[in-house]
């Protein structure tokens, strides 16, 4: 672990430097991404052995789970610690906070910590690709119900702090903040925060993507006989199950491998940026991404760096996957249920209460 993290640091130093080819882990894992922060891995072993007696196993080795609640604890660390004040939190919604296709309801447990942080000053953006394109945000105040009444009930919060919630839907298409005089979740015009990248699209080659993602996606129902109906919005193209009926694992990766597949060498799919991914029961291609909703949220909130924020989600296998490209723009746990999240959550504000000096 202690030599794992040393590789980071010398990853680290040399991006600072500007030789990021010298850097040990990047010829030894060449498919490595970039690391935002030093990672205290012996410490995160030491909690997490605590939790789980991985030492004291005999027969069965550290598992994947064992490594990603490891490398968890380690980034909470170094954010609640780091010389950089954390900022920025962002969450997926579903998994994450709510059971898939559930809301996030009153009595949720993950309420009072979203809370503590937006009470730490912490900003709390729920970055979801669930698109709704209606500015009225209805659909998203009904689904975030427990959280808006909580921030509007709360007598402790500041009114800087109740608007430091946002949410993100669509991956990077729609924005609403939390306003104090509405006492609800209220519309941000795009012109407000949208990166230059993707003012830069042109409208015709947005829905020429979504016309050609319509078509690999109605071919794969035709072709594998789906129980699926194809749905198309204004940002987005899906396939959901028809009511009563289910599709197979294997069925939604190979709509999500050949719509990603189409697009990636078509004109279109090299201008616009597109997340295909497998959100369990359904299959979804969205115009932008969650890299592109951090980064956006990021740049509104005054340019908050990659080091000062933290994007909670489940989905960061690489393939068919939409919160991996959070990974870009952000530092990130990967949880694997919303009970997962309050855990970790939890963790990250009793460090933040401890301070730095305990873990650096
Ligand atoms: P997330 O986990 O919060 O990012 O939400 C992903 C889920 O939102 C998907 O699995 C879909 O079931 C649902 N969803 C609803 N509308 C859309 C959409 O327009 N694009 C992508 N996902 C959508
Ligand atoms: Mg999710």
């Amino acid at each position: 672990m202690a030599d794992i993290a040393e590789l980071i640091d010398d990853q680290l130093a040399h991006d600072l430097n500007g030789t990021p080819e010298l850097a040990k882990i990047r010829h030894l894992v060449p498919s490595v991404g970039t690391f935002f922060t030093s990672l205290p891995l012996e410490q995160a072993f030491f909690v997490q052995d605590a939790k789980r007696a991985i030492s004291s196993r005999r027969l069965v080795s550290p598992s994947f789970n064992d490594v990603r609640l490891i490398l968890n604890t380690a980034q909470v660390m170094t954010l609640a610690g780091g010389e950089e004040r954390l900022q920025l939190v962002t969450l997926d919604g579903d998994v994450t906070l709510y059971e898939d296709g559930k809301s996030l309801t009153a009595d949720s447990p993950v309420i009072p910590e979203l809370l503590s942080l937006l009470q730490r000053d912490v900003h709390v953006g729920i970055v979801t690709a669930a698109g709704y394109a209606d500015t009225s945000g209805a659909k998203y105040k009904e689904r975030l119900a427990g959280i808006i009444d909580a921030v509007r009930n709360s007598s402790t919060l500041t009114p800087e702090q109740k608007r430091g919630l946002l949410v993100m839907g669509g991956e990077s298409n729609y924005l609403f903040r939390y306003s104090v005089e509405q006492g609800t979740l209220v519309y941000v015009d795009q012109a407000e925060w949208v990166l230059p990248e993707m003012a830069a699209w042109e409208e015709g080659d947005v829905q020429g993507l979504l016309d050609l993602a319509e078509e690999v996606i109605s071919s794969c129902r035709h072709v594998m006989n789906l129980n699926g109906e194809v749905i198309r919005k204004d940002r987005a193209v899906g396939i959901i199950p028809l009511p009563g009926k289910k599709m197979v694992r294997e069925d939604l990766e190979e709509v999500v491998l050949g719509a990603q597949r189409r697009l990636e060498f078509s004109a279109v799919g090299r201008k616009i940026h597109f997340c295909a991914f497998n959100g369990g029961s359904d299959v979804w291609v969205d115009v932008g991404d969650k890299r592109l909703g951090v980064l956006s949220l990021q740049r509104y909130l005054g340019g908050i760096t990659g080091r000062q924020t933290l994007h909670v989600g489940d989905q960061f296998a690489s393939a068919g996957a939409n919160d991996f490209k959070a990974r870009l723009a952000a530092c990130t746990v990967w949880i694997a249920d919303p009970g997962e999240t309050v855990e970790v959550l939890r963790e990250l504000c009793e460090y933040m209460d401890k301070g730095h000096a305990r873990f650096v």
